[in-house]
């Protein structure tokens, strides 16, 4: 697994992000586990609370096209100066597809770069990967 090439497609997909409210963009690169990219960035709305981040963005874009287990997760934040890991609702849809050791990277604006697991992010979990139980 390339990281660097995971970032560089969190980043391409950080440049297509609708945030005119928040200004604050945000690319996803998920590595499906037959490697390939599928990215995803946030769409605001002006709603506020209809706001899509990157994270589930690039998962649906995913399981859209037939994936439903990963190897990986990278959000890059251009705008943030620190690095913003996923949100509540995105750890809780994330964890439907993943195990607890899935690796989640997400790096700042000056290449800040955390690196942590799923089971990390969303502790406590006993339904973590239920997509991809056998016994359902
Ligand atoms: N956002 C994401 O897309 N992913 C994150 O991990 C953090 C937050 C978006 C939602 C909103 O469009 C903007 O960033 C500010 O919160």
């Amino acid at each position: 697994m390339d990281i660097e090439e995971l970032y560089k497609k969190a980043k391409e997909a950080s440049e297509n992000s609708y945030s005119p409210y928040s200004r604050f963009r945000v690319g996803a690169a998920l590595l499906s586990s037959d490697e390939e990219i599928f990215t995803g960035t946030n769409v605001e709305n002006r709603s506020f609370g209809l706001t899509i981040c990157a994270e589930r963005s690039a998962l649906v874009s995913a399981v859209a096209r037939g994936k439903t287990r990963f190897k990986a997760l990278f959000v890059y934040c251009p705008d943030a100066e620190s690095p913003v890991s996923p949100c509540g609702a995105c750890r809780q849809v994330i964890s439907e597809f993943v195990p607890e050791d899935f690796p989640v990277i997400f790096r700042d604006k000056n290449g800040k770069t955390v690196k942590t697991t799923m089971g990390e992010l969303f502790p406590y979990d006993s339904l973590h990967d239920l997509a991809n139980r056998d016994s359902m």
